[in-house]
């Protein structure tokens, strides 16, 4: 069974392509079979975040039904397998998203976990994107105007027929300024997956065209990345001592964001994220 999750957020620029990137990496290490899909036409990134920008196929040629899906990813030489779309602007302006449900039912069965990038706001891309995955995870910062369209996403999604696993909060920097993650979880009224510290490892890894979780192992954010995979799956993951040591030193709130998402799913919240993804258990 394939499990396909859109990762949104209605605001651009809060990290969902980092999150794409970290979590189909922190999965791939979990031995999980992943494939991201860049499903943003308009302002694709996932090829230039790793470092792809001349592939020779992307998801546009799908689209046109010139190449199978299968055909058109590539392998990322940390592990991940990509379908990027294309950063040509002749191809954005002649590619419609129109058959997104169909390219997804074409990659069912052939790999486990399917992560989409999407595009910010909610045109009809959204739509499409949202109504053929039917799962979706929503990033969002501590802040409120990224809370506010993150509560849009989720009502739009599941108004799409879309399953919200749940909330990513990403660049996490405890100033007193910030959201804190208990009133996020209210406002959005989504178990809180994880709080993704602000880590300028993440700069420096996309600075070199590579995922966090593979340069930066031992990065706070890379840390609560590889927490966020392991929630997803219901598997345990137990950072090395000298891990835990980085992530102590960088990011209280992520730990207190776990465990709160724990005791959602100790009071009985079922969508709390004890293994969201189905499929192999390890
Ligand atoms: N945890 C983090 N710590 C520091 N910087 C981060 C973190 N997460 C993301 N960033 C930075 O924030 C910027 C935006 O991230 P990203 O491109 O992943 O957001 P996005 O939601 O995909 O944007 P868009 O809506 O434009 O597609 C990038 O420069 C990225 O390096
Ligand atoms: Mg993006």
């Amino acid at each position: 069974m394939t499990n396909f999750i859109a990762v949104i957020s209605g605001k651009g620029g809060v990290g969902k392509t980092t999150t794409v990137i970290n979590l189909g990496c922190a999965l791939t290490q979990f031995g999980r079979d992943v494939l991201l899909l860049d499903a943003n036409l308009q302002t694709p990134h996932l090829a230039l975040y790793l470092g792809s920008p001349k592939l020779p196929h992307s998801l546009n040629d799908v689209i046109k039904g010139r190449k199978h899906v299968r055909d058109a990813a590539f392998l990322h030489p940390s592990g991940i397998k990509v379908v990027p779309a294309s950063l040509s602007i002749d191809h954005m302006k002649s590619t419609k998203m129109g058959n997104m449900a169909d390219i997804l039912t074409d990659l069912a069965g052939t790999t486990e976990i399917v992560l989409l990038d999407t595009a910010p706001g909610f045109g009809d891309e959204f739509r499409l994107v949202l109504t053929a995955a039917r799962k979706a995870i929503v990033v969002t910062n501590p802040e409120l105007p990224a809370v506010a369209d993150a509560v849009k996403a989720v009502q739009l999604a599941e108004e799409y027929g879309a399953t919200v696993l749940g909330v990513v909060i990403n660049r996490v920097d405890n100033t007193p300024s910030e959201l804190s993650a208990k009133n996020i979880q209210m406002m959005i009224n989504k178990p809180i997956l994880m709080s993704i510290p602000e880590d300028s490892n993440v700069q420096v890894a996309l600075s070199i065209q590579q995922p966090l979780v593979h340069s930066h192992p031992e990065s706070p954010a890379a840390i609560a990345f590889k927490h966020l995979a392991a929630a997803l799956t219901g598997q345990v993951y137990k950072p090395s001592l000298s891990e835990e040591h980085e992530q102590k030193q960088a990011s209280p709130s992520s730990q207190a964001a776990f465990f709160s998402s724990l005791l959602n799913r100790l009071r009985g919240d079922q969508s709390a994220g004890a293994q969201v993804i189905q499929g192999k258990a390890h």
